[in-house]
């Protein structure tokens, strides 16, 4: 094997004021390659010897070799090596030679700040972590053990894998093969033969008036929010009621809590438009209020107080009250995203946040995409009047609304019953896959993996016992056919315990048997019990 080079063999350039390190660093490397200085194959530096090379520090070298990799130039993990890619984008080697100030003008003019942060999100950088633009790292993580400049999950921007029968423990999907299509066919041929020219004119950019009204109807009786219509807006979905609140709330150094372990497409969203995540420890009441108010005070606090991402802990009333109370003294925004929690199993369902609002505090949203289908791409915010304007004014410069026809057969299959019904069936259902899961648990499972009661959701933690280690675990399942997400690819921050996260929703009793068995054999090869 190739000796490793611990140094770059020229120097590089002196960088620009105003341009960050990890800029600077990332089209140094990147014109060596296209110059061909770096030859494809061509082994780098440790990141930890580059940084000492040039006085950077490491989170930066990190950083902009993961915006290298993200762009296909480089290959390899940080860690395990960094290689020049044998294919470099297609675009560059046919694009004709440009000389290096061209070059330098049309990087610089190619992506806005918003585009550049969110390359980083995508990459699972933590720009707040990382000395973006300094020599030393400032952590502005003031939690315990969040290590400057590590990765943090990463956002799937990716395209959606192929659909496959769901194999034990799919965390992310419903599921699909229950789906009334030819219901949902009915409906939309009635709706279609039927279409005036009015809707077919298109509409507010609000959405759709009949389904904003009959969002707010099921959310008045369902979810204990208190609204009118007026106040709903269609989205498409939960991942654009984050991005429009981000651009629309958050200024550039403005602070989030973000519970931790949490929502990865949340923080991701926070970090494109510049904030910080402050993130927040989540206990079994939810997110810890009192730990939260050691930290500077944020802008926004998101929570999914319904069953929280990915621990699926209730917030208890009492840690609601408190949080409404202290946000309306504060003046901050309350992100309530209540995702999925149409499916309660066992414990009393306690009245959304925004129900319980007095200061006019909370923004509430939900989706259509795990209660029908993701490829649906619809969803609602519960705005607070006084935003109701702002945001149909950035709906109405982009989307301007999401396809209408598709918002009017939600309409119908709402009104007609067929929602409520489908929301009854899928929660039996799943409640019997919860108990297949919790049943062959108990039995395969002692002293190797536990999982809490689970009150909601399509998907749970499992904590695991002896000291296995969650990244281990989820290598030996692979291996087994067995899908599990290890807790702490959703830290924003230092997650004590090791854990893992099964979906239960999408997969079959008979499978969900197969899974368990697979992973106690895989948790004893971890404990290295079992001979490979
Ligand atoms: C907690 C949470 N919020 C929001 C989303 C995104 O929802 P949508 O598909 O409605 O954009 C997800 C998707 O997995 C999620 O888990």
């Amino acid at each position: 094997m190739a000796k490793r080079p611990s140094t770059l063999p020229w120097n590089l350039r002196e960088p620009s004021t105003g341009i960050p390190l990890y800029r600077w660093l990332y089209e140094e490397l990147r014109s060596a390659i296209l110059a061909g200085h770096l030859r494809s194959g061509a082994r780098l530096p440790a990141t930890r010897d580059l940084a000492a090379q040039y006085r950077l520090s490491r989170p930066t070298v990190v950083t902009a070799f993961e915006q290298l990799r993200a762009e296909g130039y480089v290959e390899g993990r940080v860690g395990s090596g960094t290689y020049v890619s044998k294919t470099l984008p297609d675009e560059l080697l046919h694009a004709p030679r440009l000389t290096a100030g061209a070059r330098v003008r049309q990087r610089q003019r190619r992506l806005s700040a918003y585009a550049h942060r969110l390359r980083l999100a995508q990459a699972g950088v933590r720009p707040e972590a990382n000395g973006e633009g300094t020599r030393t790292p400032t952590s502005t993580q003031p939690h315990t053990g969040a290590r400057a400049g590590t990765l943090a999950p990463t956002l799937t921007l990716a395209p959606t894998p192929k659909y496959r029968p769901a194999r034990a423990f799919r965390a992310n999907q419903p599921a699909l093969d229950q789906f009334p299509t030819a219901l949902w066919a009915q409906v939309a041929a009635r709706r279609l033969r039927r279409v005036s020219t009015q809707l077919l004119a298109g509409g507010e950019a609000l959405g759709y008036r009949p389904l904003r009204e009959a969002v707010a109807d099921y959310l008045n009786t369902s979810r204990g929010v208190k609204c009118a219509g007026d106040q709903v807006v269609i989205i498409s979905g939960v991942q654009q009621a984050l991005d429009r609140a981000a651009h629309l709330l958050l200024d550039p150094g403005d602070r989030v809590w973000m519970e931790n372990p949490g929502y990865p497409g949340a923080a991701a969203a926070f970090r494109a438009v510049g904030a910080a995540i402050s993130p927040v420890p989540v206990d079994s009441e939810g997110l810890n209020l009192e730990a939260g108010r050691k930290l500077p005070k944020p802008r926004l606090v998101y929570v999914t107080p319904a069953h929280q991402f990915p621990l699926g802990v209730t917030m208890s009333l009492r840690r609601r009250l408190a949080l409404l109370e202290w946000a309306g003294k504060t003046g901050t925004i309350i992100f309530e995203d209540d995702y999925d929690s149409e499916y309660r199993y066992s414990g009393r369902p306690i009245p959304a946040l925004q129900g319980l609002d007095r200061s006019q505090s909370v923004i509430f949203t939900g989706s259509f995409t795990d209660v029908l289908f993701p490829a649906l791409r619809l969803g609602y915010m519960v705005l607070p009047p006084a935003l109701v304007d702002i945001f149909a004014a950035a709906e109405a410069i982009s989307t301007h609304h999401p396809p209408l026809i598709d918002q009017a057969i939600l309409c119908d299959f709402i009104r007609e019953g067929h929602f409520a019904r489908h929301v009854r069936r899928m929660r039996e259902l799943y409640a019997e896959r919860l108990s297949v899961l919790l049943e062959s648990a108990r039995a395969k499972l002692p002293g190797l993996l536990e999982i809490p009661a689970v009150e909601a959701g399509l998907r749970t933690v499992g904590w695991l016992q002896g000291g296995i280690s969650a990244e281990q675990a989820a290598q030996r399942a692979t291996k087994r056919g067995v899908e599990v997400v290890p807790l702490r690819r959703y830290a924003h921050g230092c997650v004590r315990r090791e854990g893992v996260v099964l979906g239960f929703a999408a997969v079959h009793g008979g499978e969900l048997k197969r899974g368990v068995e697979e992973l106690a054999r895989a948790l004893e090869d971890v404990l290295g019990r079992r001979a490979d």
